[in-house]
């Protein structure tokens, strides 16, 4: 390996993250079910702690969307590759995410969502890179806000490695050690 993981965030930091964002959308909802929307593959592991820690009656779905960078426009062309099972007409929706860099993933499947008449749409990121933004996107559960590097851990891949990791480290290659 030409890298080293550093660790960020432990798992106890995690999970009482977990707890609040989960309190938080418990709040919201007011008593209301709802359905929580895991992105494949990154969002899983979040996702299993979140929907353990919402005290409302929720059920789960999923989504595999791929973006393909275009260096040439600095545009991003996102697919849908499997989309929902559940109808989402007039049900509270929150699209729960591993971490947000560009905003063009979520722009695409908000968009996608919004056709749909959900009766609210909400989204939740455990992490968040803000100064990497190109499309605004409105988040309303966000977990912790980080700089620009490259995280991995807890669900989160570098080349499909280290998801199973229960912490969440940063990635330092080795030239910059
Ligand atoms: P966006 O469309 O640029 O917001 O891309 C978000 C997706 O890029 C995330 O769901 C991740 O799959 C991936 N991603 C962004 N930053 C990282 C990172 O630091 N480590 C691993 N994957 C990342
Ligand atoms: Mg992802």
């Amino acid at each position: 390996m030409n890298y080293e993981i550093k660790q960020l965030y432990s798992t106890d930091e995690i999970q009482q993250k977990v707890n609040e964002l989960a309190k938080q959308i418990d709040a919201d909802l007011n008593g209301e079910q709802v359905i929580l929307i895991g992105l494949l593959r990154g969002s899983v592991i979040f996702l299993s702690d979140l929907a353990r820690a919402v005290q409302s009656e929720a059920k789960i779905d999923f989504m595999t969307v791929s973006s393909y960078g275009n260096s040439l426009t600095s545009s991003r062309d996102v697919r849908i590759l499997k989309d929902l099972e559940e109808e989402i007409f007039n049900q509270h929706i929150v699209i729960v995410e591993d971490i947000i860099d560009t905003g063009h993933t979520l722009n695409k499947v908000i968009e996608v969502l919004q056709t749909r008449s959900p009766k609210t749409l909400r989204v939740c990121t455990l992490l968040d890179k803000p100064s990497r933004r190109e499309v605004d996107i409105p988040v309303t559960y966000s977990g912790f806000q980080i700089p620009d590097t490259f995280v991995v851990g807890y669900g989160i891949d570098y080349a499909q490695k280290h998801r199973t990791l229960p912490y969440i480290g940063h990635v330092v290659f080795k030239e910059e050690i």
